[in-house]
């Protein structure tokens, strides 16, 4: 599989949730597109893996205040990045992979009319519905820019903060997206990332089912190879917070341990 056709699929399976999301609003069942393998999944958890479940309830009830169901329905990532971004006013913030904005609308909150929130997706689709959900909510502060992440249409040395839920799992050259992270951010900047990892590595076979690979099982790597990328282009103070206690995907042969996991880091 070529990294073309990665995102090939990935672009298609998202877009098609953008586009039927106005008939299907709250994806709690499917969100990240949990195919049948991972059916009642989100981003390959558990819908019943306690309070650590999917979409709008991955959030603080009072976080979501305000925000219409357009944009609280279409959460699909795996975990609160926002929060463990501790925003400040003022912030630059940037989102990998914003999908509907969720987390851009929230960070906006946080960072006031002073900062300023970017979300990038490469799904046409996705940042259709981020802006239809900005023109509803009326946030000022935030744009959505279509663009890969392992490319960012982002000057350098221009943001604060990194944040991202359940994306760079899905990306074919997660390397390219740390670097282009460490570009981007300021000196001193943080990042602050959910994704799904992985203990030990899917057998070749798993990894080239892509229906598996766009609904963020397939995709994801060993958090120890995950986090060395990270040290690789530069990133410090590296932690990983293991989110989930119970496997997310019954493991099947060749599978390894796959869990959701908070990843924060600093550029120095
Ligand atoms: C699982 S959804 C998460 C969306 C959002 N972060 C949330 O929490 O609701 C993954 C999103 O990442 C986008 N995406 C996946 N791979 C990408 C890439 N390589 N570059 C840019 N966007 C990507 C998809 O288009 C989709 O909108």
């Amino acid at each position: 599989m070529t990294d073309q056709t990665i995102h090939e699929v990935v672009r298609s399976h998202y877009g098609a949730i953008a586009r039927n999301s106005d008939s299907e609003l709250t994806l709690t069942a499917s969100c990240c597109g949990g195919t049948s393998a991972t059916a009642g999944a989100c981003c390959g958890i558990s819908a019943d893996s306690g309070t650590d479940g999917c979409g709008s309830s991955l959030y603080k009830v009072e976080m979501l205040e305000g925000l219409p169901i357009d944009v609280t329905g279409l959460s699909l990532g795996c975990g609160d990045p926002v929060t463990i971004a501790t925003l400040h006013e003022g912030e630059r913030v940037l989102d990998l992979g914003s999908g509907g904005g969720i987390d851009c609308f929230l960070a906006a909150k946080r960072v006031g009319i002073l900062g300023h929130v970017i979300g990038v997706d490469m799904t046409p689709e996705m940042i259709a519905k981020a802006n239809a959900n900005k023109a509803k909510t009326g946030f000022r502060n935030v744009e959505f820019r279509l663009g890969q992440i392992e490319a960012l249409p982002v000057s350098a040395d221009s943001v604060d903060v990194i944040m991202s839920n359940c994306v760079i799992n899905l990306s074919p050259d997660k390397q390219s997206v740390f670097k282009e992270s460490f570009r981007v951010l300021k000196s001193g900047g943080r990042v602050a990332i959910s994704d799904i990892v992985t203990e030990g590595e899917f057998s070749p076979d798993l990894r080239a089912q892509t229906d598996q690979w766009a609904a963020c099982v397939t995709g994801a790597i060993d958090v120890q190879a995950y986090t060395d990328m990270m040290a690789r282009v530069g990133f410090v103070d590296i932690t990983v917070v293991d989110k989930v206690t119970a496997d997310v995907v019954t493991p099947q042969q060749g599978m390894p341990r796959i869990y959701s996991a908070r990843i924060t880091a600093r550029k120095p």
